[in-house]
């Protein structure tokens, strides 16, 4: 396949940005390239990659997903499979024997452009390729002076115009580990990065909230966000970590309007639960998918994933968490039938006599309607019971 003109943009991308792809897709446009190739660095000549880095495979499926939508854009493993200190050089030349007869054009950032005296084989690069650069607002001035330097010694460089968005990934990773940063990111980014827990990310509540709003029928969300509050006050009141109590309270029931069916794939799909029969009922089925999806797609804790899982039935020695989550759900303001008033009551002042009152109004109801209880619920009662002093 012939190229005529070829951009080559590398960088550690740990992880890729919108100020990466932005400035690469401006790039793209002004210098009219036909391809544009992302080349993530297996380890950079100038810099030791972070060490809370993710593998390089996962760096390279990262950039893959920031530039899917980005026209002419490729990404090549070439730096990352060579597994040993790339130079510019090296890359330049197998990208000029992949494409013979291209016009190559480097894309770096100021900083990087101001050091290319350094860059290996500096003489040979400026004669056989073209530079373009991104300025900062505030190094215009020395890029353009330089620029001119360097073309009046023969070179070719251009100063890509674009207003640059200020943020560097060094400073992302850390907004990552605080639930921030999430506008620096494009969604599929955020959300893979999210799912991974990749640089220690936590979600942005806002967005796991939007997330889980847009997989339940709307007037379900009145009912989660009552949930959430309530098991947010009940973990300051008990001891555990709200933003833990937040997050499963969000997450609880985000299955709830799949089908028997979809419930079951989901179960199938994750390996879960093996002794379902024909009996179970859909309202046991939900809390457990939701439990799945929450640790697969959403990259919820073990802790969190089973707050959410046994919210429905409770169990024998039910963690703290768990009882948060399960007090919470039944006690929500929304909540409005006969006996929830003392819980409600309960709750603040004593958890588990809260639970106790709670697992025997449930099984009370469930066996008027004539439905076998679950075991898992007895149990969850019969312990606490063993427990408790009144
Ligand atoms: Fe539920
Ligand atoms: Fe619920």
């Amino acid at each position: 396949m012939t190229m005529k003109r070829v951009g080559l943009f590398g960088g550690s991308f740990n992880p890729p940005h919108l100020g990466h792809t932005r400035s690469a897709a401006e790039a793209a446009r002004q210098l009219g390239l036909d391809m544009l190739i992302f080349m993530p660095t297996g380890k950079p000549p100038h810099k030791d990659i972070a060490n809370d880095s993710p593998a390089s495979e996962t760096r390279l499926e990262l950039v893959r997903l920031a530039t899917c939508h980005i026209k002419g854009a490729a990404v090549m493993d070439y730096e990352i499979k060579r597994n040993q200190v790339s130079y510019t050089y090296d890359t330049v030349r197998e990208l000029m024997s992949i494409y013979p007869g291209c016009e190559l054009w480097i894309l770096m950032g100021s900083d990087m452009f101001l050091y290319f005296p350094n860059w290996y084989r500096a003489d040979w690069l400026l004669k056989n390729t073209s530079l373009a650069v991104f300025p900062r607002t505030d190094d215009l001035k020395e890029i353009l002076t330089y620029a001119e330097k360097l073309q009046s010694e023969g070179a070719n460089v251009r100063i890509i115009n674009e207003q640059p968005l200020v943020i560097s990934s060094t400073s992302i990773r850390m907004l990552l580990a605080q639930r921030k940063g999430r506008e620096y990111l494009s969604d599929i980014v955020y959300s893979y990065i999210i799912k991974n827990r990749l640089y220690g990310a936590l979600p942005d509540f806002d967005w796991l909230r939007r997330k889980v709003d847009m997989m339940m029928e709307p007037d379900r969300r009145a009912h989660v966000r009552g949930t959430e509050n309530t098991a947010a006050e009940l973990a300051v009141r008990w001891g555990v970590s709200e933003e833990d109590a937040r997050t499963a309270a969000i997450l609880h029931d985000c299955t709830k309007r799949r089908g028997r069916s979809e419930q079951l794939n989901i179960l199938k799909k994750y390996g879960t639960m093996s002794n379902i029969s024909k009996m179970t009922e859909n309202v046991l089925l939900h809390s457990e998918t939701a439990a799945c999806i929450a640790a697969s797609r959403f990259g919820v804790s073990n802790e969190i994933a089973d707050a959410i899982r046994y919210h429905t039935t409770g169990r024998a020695g039910m963690k703290v968490l768990e009882k948060v989550i399960y007090i919470a759900d039944y006690i929500e303001p929304a909540r409005q039938f006969p006996g929830v008033q003392t819980v409600r009551d309960l709750a603040f002042y004593d958890l588990d006599a809260a639970m106790i009152q709670a697992l025997e109004n449930t099984l009370s109801e469930i066996k008027k309607r004539g439905i076998e209880p679950d075991k898992r619920t007895e149990d969850a009662l019969a312990d606490l019971r063993r427990g408790h002093v009144l």
